[in-house]
């Protein structure tokens, strides 16, 4: 939620802060803007409601000079997004200008302070509260803007990334950190800031992470960035090299980057499996599973804490553990774990599953079970991000960077993960026939060449099968087994970035209640793939027919009863029932983003969406 870049160097900073917008965008996109220190007009600000092409036209003519900038895209949390609203925003003095993500959640109480003080208010939103804050400090006390930074964030409760220039310093930025991201690029003689190091890749791959409570002093005149937390002291950083390369966050070819993800699912979940699979000794290792034997063959229970689509791949993890393992397994929203008071103990093992490692709900549901005293294992897709640096130990997922907000190469990371996982465990306890364990390590080694084929069978049938399905104001998405959290993601994937109102239901949950919905108008897609339910969900179509509804569904390949009885059929490759969530979702992916193409939607930024979470 809301996308922070800076530049202090040698070069001209607008170009540099534009692009790392641009690449910072799915973080929110509802109004964007600029602040430079140019040497002649001093501190200059440019800010806009739109996307940040709308800023770049804002700025058209004016002077854009200067070698030091802080830039913000925003998604709305206090106040409309409106271009008073934008970052970033100048304190009454207009000496200093800040730019923030995350929310200050004791602003009301600090405006009306600083209110009574005298201090004039332009926007609605918290962080003009930040600013002002800082700047009141610096003026009344007459302190240096470090020292006034440290004080005003003993004040304020809440989360942010911020950076703040002062116009009568061109030298230096500031910048801090608590529970929203923050990342400084060391270049030579020159230093950046990212939400996350997409803006800075281009430029230099050696980069630090801030911790909560950090502030970096980034001073053009120092060789090194200086560190210190919120009491003044020290804080020493590694230098971390980061493995990112430029194409893998651009579109490489595709119209969107959602298209491109989907597309790229069979090398992602090579890379995913690398080194971690080996089907030539029949095995799977996972690092975490030898390094935390202990913790994991013996927990009492997992818990498994998510959001969203990371929620739907904690489902069939679920089932693969209590499957394989023998262990019980519960799955729960995050928002409601972090405000639930939960009985755990230190023999339970919660799993955190977040593509972006900084879903804020995730992260305090991993930091109240920490307190409880479990072992915390986590999934997660962005190196070095929050989640995976609160937990004990992990997997990341290593899908490459996904930056469609609707997430789908992530989605089948965190199952191939958890499928791992699965395995590992049970093999190391002892739960699963060593027969079938080959058999599964197999099947999982299959899948990227299988959902290649996949891809290529169906991508063209779906594209032609969504243009009928426009007119649809409402979808109902059925699966039984593994398979039903392959319907709730595939209504997920459909309501985000469409704006059909769609359901995903167990296929049998139909007939008590969603059955009342199905006429002729109304589309059910269902997952009806020859397993051990099949003869159900044959009779879950029948009853859907029987009441005109129209049945597209995803079908065995040698399964011609189905495809006689559906509207529209998409066949998958066989694999073993536990993987077919691999193959299945893909084309529910397609299916969402061809509908949504078809109703000229923007796939890659839906309305009132950001693609990380970092804000409850
Ligand atoms: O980064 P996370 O996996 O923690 O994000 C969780 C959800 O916000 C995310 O999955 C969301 O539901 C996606 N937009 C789904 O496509």
């Amino acid at each position: 939620m809301c996308g922070i870049v800076g530049y202090i160097g040698k070069r001209q900073a607008y170009p540099i802060l534009i692009k790392g917008l641009k690449r910072l965008e799915y973080r929110g996109y509802d109004s964007a803007g600029i602040a430079l220190i140019t040497e002649q007009s001093g501190l200059q600000v440019y800010k806009t409601k739109g996307k940040v092409a709308d800023l770049e036209k804002h700025a058209e003519g004016k002077d854009i000079s200067g070698t030091i900038g802080i830039a913000h895209t925003r998604w709305a949390t206090h106040g409309e997004p409106t271009s008073t609203n934008a970052h970033p925003h100048v304190s009454s003095t207009g000496r200093l200008a800040i730019i923030h993500n995350g929310i200050i959640e004791n602003y009301a109480v600090l405006k009306d302070q600083l209110k009574e003080k005298g201090i004039e208010f332009h926007s609605d939103t918290d962080t003009e509260v930040l600013v002002q804050l800082i700047d009141y400090i610096r003026t009344k006390k007459e302190l240096d803007l470090l020292t006034s930074v440290r004080i005003a964030l003993h004040q304020v409760i809440g989360a942010y990334a911020m950076a703040i220039i002062d116009k009568d310093n061109p030298d230096q930025i500031i910048a801090a950190r608590q529970s929203s991201p923050l990342v400084v690029g060391i270049g030579d003689g020159e230093f950046f800031l990212g939400s996350d190091a997409s803006p800075i890749i281009e430029y230099t791959n050696k980069v630090v992470y801030l911790d909560d409570q950090d502030i970096a002093v980034i001073d053009r005149n120092k060789e090194n960035v200086e560190f210190v937390n919120i009491h003044n002291e020290t804080i020493e950083h590694e230098i971390k090299k980061i493995n990112l390369n430029l194409s893998q966050i651009e579109k490489g070819g595709y119209p969107h980057f959602m298209l491109k993800e989907i597309f790229e699912q069979p090398e992602s979940l090579k890379d995913c499996m690398r080194g971690r699979v080996n089907v030539d000794l029949n095995n799977v290792v996972l690092s975490a599973v030898i390094d935390y034997r202990k913790e994991l063959i013996n927990a009492r229970r997992f818990i498994i804490v998510a959001c969203g689509t990371s929620w739907h791949a904690g489902l069939i993890g679920k089932q693969l553990l209590e499957n394989f393992c023998q262990i019980p397994v519960e799955v729960e929203y995050a928002s409601e774990f972090r405000y639930s008071n939960p009985v755990i103990n230190n023999q339970d093992v919660v799993i955190a599953i977040s593509q972006s490692g900084e879903t804020a709900d995730t992260l305090a549901a991993v930091e109240l079970a920490k307190k409880k005293g479990a072992f915390i294992f986590g999934i997660c897709n962005a190196i070095g991000s929050s989640i995976p640096r609160a937990t004990q130990t992990g997997c990341y997922i290593h899908v490459g960077p996904e930056i469609g907000v609707a997430s789908t190469k992530a989605f089948t990371g965190q199952v191939t993960v958890l499928t791992m996982l699965s395995l590992a465990i049970a093999k190391a306890r002892g739960t699963i026939d060593i027969r079938e364990y080959e058999e599964l390590v197999k099947g999982l080694n299959d899948i990227p060449e299988k959902q290649k084929e996949l891809l290529n069978s169906c991508n063209e049938k779906i594209h032609e099968i969504s243009k009928i399905f426009t007119y649809a104001r409402n979808f109902l998405y059925l699966g039984r087994g593994y398979n039903y959290p392959v319907a709730l993601e595939g209504a997920l994937k459909l309501k985000e970035i469409s704006y059909i109102h769609a359901e995903g239901y167990p296929a049998a949950e139909m007939k008590h209640g969603p059955i009342a919905l199905i006429d002729e108008e109304m589309p059910v897609v269902i997952i009806a793939t020859k397993n051990a339910l099949y003869d159900k969900l044959m009779s879950n179509i029948q009853e859907i027919k029987a009441r005109k509804g129209r049945v597209i569904a995803l079908v065995s390949e040698d399964d011609e009863k189905v495809k006689a009885l559906a509207d529209e059929y998409i066949e998958l490759p066989k694999t073993l029932e536990c993987l077919e969530p691999l193959l299945a979702t893909i084309p529910l992916q397609l299916l969402a983003y061809y509908i949504a193409i078809c109703k000229g939607k923007n796939v890659d930024q839906p309305r009132n969406l950001a693609k990380s979470v970092t804000v409850e």
